[in-house]
């Protein structure tokens, strides 16, 4: 399966793993479109995948809804905020739609990542109101982080996702995940290849995608 069946897959809701590449953190994620997140996608990914689930939209949408790069703020602080191979780390902030009971559980992260994609798709069309709806529906800090893409600047699995997105013609608004699988080190990319296979999964790397640009 190649890129156009990651393409095909992702439009239809479907999961695709992503490779970044040996050069950077040489991980495998699984990512989706946000608006096909279910309950049982999120179990899914808690029980098959096991990294830290993360919604994903652009930076620009970030700060139409108020938010900056924590790295930003650390930084003004003094703190390190540097990854180790050179990026700046992609978060803006953890939310909770405001219905949900704790935030943790699946049917909490599903409903705050499902509004969270209503409130990108709002943006794109009156980013006052985006705003207003996202200060009004969801409180900080929550369970899920909100990783903001660097578009043309930064080539992580939050970059690579939205670069997918948009060949899909898919608003910026996606969930990914690393592979973690029953390891203490991140699942290795020949056995990813091996699961995704076994899954049906479409795994495509970080050239491939950059080759949709
Ligand atoms: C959040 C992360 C992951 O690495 C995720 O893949 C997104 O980050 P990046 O864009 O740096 O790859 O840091 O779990
Ligand atoms: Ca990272
Ligand atoms: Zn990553």
């Amino acid at each position: 399966m190649g890129i156009e069946d990651a393409i095909a897959a992702f439009k239809a809701g479907r999961l695709v793993m992503i490779y970044d590449g040996d050069d950077r953190e040489a991980e495998v994620d699984f990512v989706i479109r946000a608006d096909a997140v279910t309950p049982t996608t999120i179990r899914w990914l808690r029980q098959n995948a096991g990294g830290l689930l993360c919604f994903v939209t652009t930076r620009e949408v970030g700060e139409i809804l108020g938010l900056e790069f924590l790295s930003s703020y650390y930084k003004r602080r003094g703190f390190l905020a540097t990854a180790p191979y050179g990026d700046e780390p992609a978060f803006m902030g953890y939310v909770n739609h405001v219905k949900t009971k704790t935030g943790i559980r699946d049917v909490d992260k599903a409903l705050t990542i499902r509004e969270l994609a209503k409130v990108v798709q709002l943006a794109q069309r009156d980013p006052e109101e985006a705003r207003e709806a996202f200060k009004a529906n969801f409180y900080m800090p929550g369970h899920v982080p909100i990783l903001g893409g660097r578009l043309g600047e930064r080539w992580g699995h939050t970059e690579l996702s939205l670069i997918l997105a948009k060949a899909a013609g898919v608003p910026p608004a996606v969930v990914i995940v690393e592979v973690l699988g029953d390891h203490t080190e991140a699942m290795p990319v020949e056995e990813a290849r091996e699961y995704s296979k076994t899954l049906g999964v479409p795994l495509v790397t970080g050239t491939e995608i950059k080759s949709l640009i």
